[in-house]
């Protein structure tokens, strides 16, 4: 089969390579899927998980991708819940990843049903987002209505579903961003907007929760911006800030087939926008994930017509 590998952990997407590759087995629980849409979260050659297995043994070289959407062509040993020609969505395993290929050995309970009325390529987009946003604001950040909520990064691909699902669970959404990021953010249902390249984050002023995609110095100072009891969630690595009177949580999100089952049935009912910046095929993967120019929003691969 036709896959994407990496095997320089310092050449970043530049080192991706279009070659042949064994079709994955499927081991006890897994399911085999025939690829149709996957796609690739940014950082994700940053990641420890990319480069060993859970004995921190070299894996390259590695498949990357853990988004996808496609069909279930075989099952493993003791595999229950997925049927052979079932279509379906969701997140490989970190350690496993792969789905830059044309199929992909995966658990079964990483797996959604994915309904026929959505499309392959909306399935890749809105796994890694969705969930991370869901499990963000929802499991980490106990967010409630009515509460306020500053969405980090709010145009990009996490960032326009933790604005969407926060709109919709009643929180007032202030986005920030690059400045050329204003109108996308507003138009995800931030309702207001900070600046970060000309506006002064900290006259935003207190906030129940923030949700950080960036880190760095603006994870430090987003701290401060913590009401007392509120929380810091961030996604961007462990983070030393502290909200003097919150708790800061960093985490790494995880497959799970009833949010996903949440997730779809917001795509389908018009409750949740996909944020899709770029389409390219398998052939024309590697140009585009080492674009020319900014894209904004996910690079979904769509591996079959
Ligand atoms: N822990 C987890 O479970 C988890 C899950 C998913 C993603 N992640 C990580 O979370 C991060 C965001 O992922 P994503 O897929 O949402 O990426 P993305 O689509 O690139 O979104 C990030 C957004 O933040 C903006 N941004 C970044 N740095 C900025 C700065 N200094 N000032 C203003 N705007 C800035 C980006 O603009 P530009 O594009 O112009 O930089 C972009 O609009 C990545 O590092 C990813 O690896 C972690």
């Amino acid at each position: 089969m036709k896959a994407i590998v990496v095997t320089d952990q310092t050449a970043g997407t530049a080192g991706m390579k279009l070659v042949e590759r064994p079709e994955p087995q499927a081991a006890i629980n897994d399911v085999v899927v025939q690829v149709h849409a996957s796609g690739f979260t940014s950082g994700e050659l940053t990641w420890p998980s990319t480069w060993t297995d859970r004995l921190d043994r070299d894996r390259t070289p590695t498949i990357p991708g853990q988004e996808l959407a496609g069909v279930v062509t075989a099952l493993g040993y003791g595999t229950t819940g997925l049927l052979v020609g079932q279509r379906v969505f969701g997140l490989s395993d970190s350690y496993r990843g792969g789905t830059l290929a044309e199929y992909v050995a995966v658990e079964a309970r990483n797996l959604a049903p994915l309904p026929g009325d959505v499309d392959f390529t909306v399935g890749a987009a809105v796994a890694m987002p969705g969930l991370t946003a869901w499990q963000g604001l929802f499991e980490h950040g106990r967010l409630q209505a009515g509460r306020s909520v500053l969405v980090h990064g709010a145009a990009g691909a996490v960032g326009s579903m933790v604005t969407q699902l926060a709109r919709e669970a009643g929180a007032y959404v202030i986005g920030t961003g690059r400045a050329a990021d204003r109108q996308k953010a507003l138009d995800f249902g931030a309702q207001e907007f900070v600046d970060l390249e000309n506006d002064v984050l900290e006259d935003v002023g207190g906030v129940h929760l923030v949700f950080d995609v960036i880190g760095g110095d603006i994870g430090k100072r987003s701290a401060g911006l913590v009401q007392a009891g509120g929380t810091l969630v961030t996604i961007a690595g462990p983070t030393e800030a502290r909200p003097a009177d919150g708790m800061a949580i960093d985490f790494v999100l995880v497959s799970d087939r009833a949010q996903l089952s949440e997730i779809v049935q917001r795509v389908r009912d018009g409750r949740l926008r996909t944020n899709i910046g770029n389409i390219a095929t398998l052939d024309d993967a590697v140009a585009a994930f080492n674009p020319t120019k900014r894209i904004s929003g996910k690079t979904i691969i769509r591996v079959r017509p």
